[in-house]
């Protein structure tokens, strides 16, 4: 064999190797959350009642994981099929269709919503010099997070390769880009506020304040996390009773324990 056809032969051997890890990357997704499970968790997703209908496909979903490797791929087996029940539970009450006696139950409606309807405001903190808002531009809830504000929509596009400021829009439009923003606010961590990654898979470590404000690990941190503000500290909040539904139904889906501190209640929010 001559030097040259050696070398190609190893370059051919790194290239398959890259691409055989790949692989093994978007095989973990796949078996995680098989399309089939994804089916059966959004069952109404499609529904032409639901204005997101055809938007958030399963493909979408598995391509943006493909950014984020370390989403459901840290820990025990349990672990990570706690992470995505978790993660799949917080995005659908963000965009639930559903209502209490809704067909096949009030959680089996998430991902009904792309774009918030009727927003309140233009959503843009003008006292925000980081991420100053455009003219012409509202930052209402949009994905599956609802991403919502300039300083979540400017940070998360620079992270992502998008315009967050100029082109919020996109989160609304683009599937994959949608998917991402979620992921996005899942996996960073935002000072003082942990990731919720971080906490669902036991990587979080409170620190003084979070102690004597009751932020122990579990699903309702993830909660106070997301819409603390608003939503903890506050006794039989309906919106966080609603996220622990989702939880709980998608948590048996994937046959695991929903582990502790549900709730977050007895949780101050942070400042
Ligand atoms: C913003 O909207 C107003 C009214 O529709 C329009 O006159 C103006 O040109 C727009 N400004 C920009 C920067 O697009
Ligand atoms: C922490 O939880 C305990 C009971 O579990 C409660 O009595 C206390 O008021 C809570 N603290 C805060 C800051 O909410």
């Amino acid at each position: 064999m001559a030097p040259h056809s050696s070398l190609l032969l190893c370059f051919f051997l790194s290239v398959s190797s890259i691409l055989s890890s790949g692989q093994t990357e978007a095989t973990t997704i796949n078996s995680l959350v098989p399309k089939s499970l994804y089916d059966s968790i959004f069952i109404h997703k499609d529904n032409t009642a639901c204005p997101a209908n055809g938007f958030y496909t399963y493909e979408s979903f598995v391509e943006a994981t493909r950014r984020f490797p370390k989403f459901a791929s840290v820990g025990s087996p349990e672990a990570r099929r706690r992470e995505v029940a978790a993660f799949l539970a917080q995005i659908s009450h963000e965009t639930t269709g559903g209502w209490p006696t809704a067909p096949d139950g009030p959680y089996a409606w998430g991902l009904c919503f792309k774009e918030e309807v009727s927003p309140q405001s233009n959503y843009c903190d003008s006292s925000n010099k980081d991420w100053p808002c455009f003219s012409n531009k509202t930052y209402q809830g949009r994905g599956p997070i609802q991403l919502s504000w300039n300083y979540n929509y400017g940070p998360a596009g620079r992270a992502l390769g998008f315009d967050g400021l100029k082109n919020p829009e996109i989160v609304a439009t683009n599937s994959v880009i949608a998917f991402q923003t979620a992921l996005w606010f899942w996996m960073t961590e935002q000072s003082p506020k942990p990731s919720c990654h971080d906490v669902m898979i036991g990587k979080y470590r409170p620190t003084m304040a979070d102690l004597m404000a009751n932020r122990t690990a579990g699903f309702g941190l993830t909660t106070n996390i997301i819409n603390g503000g608003l939503e903890c500290g506050i006794p039989g909040d309906g919106r966080v009773n609603n996220r622990i539904g989702f939880f709980q139904r998608y948590a048996g889906l994937f046959k695991v324990a929903t582990g502790p501190n549900l709730d977050c209640e007895k949780q101050r929010p942070y400042a």
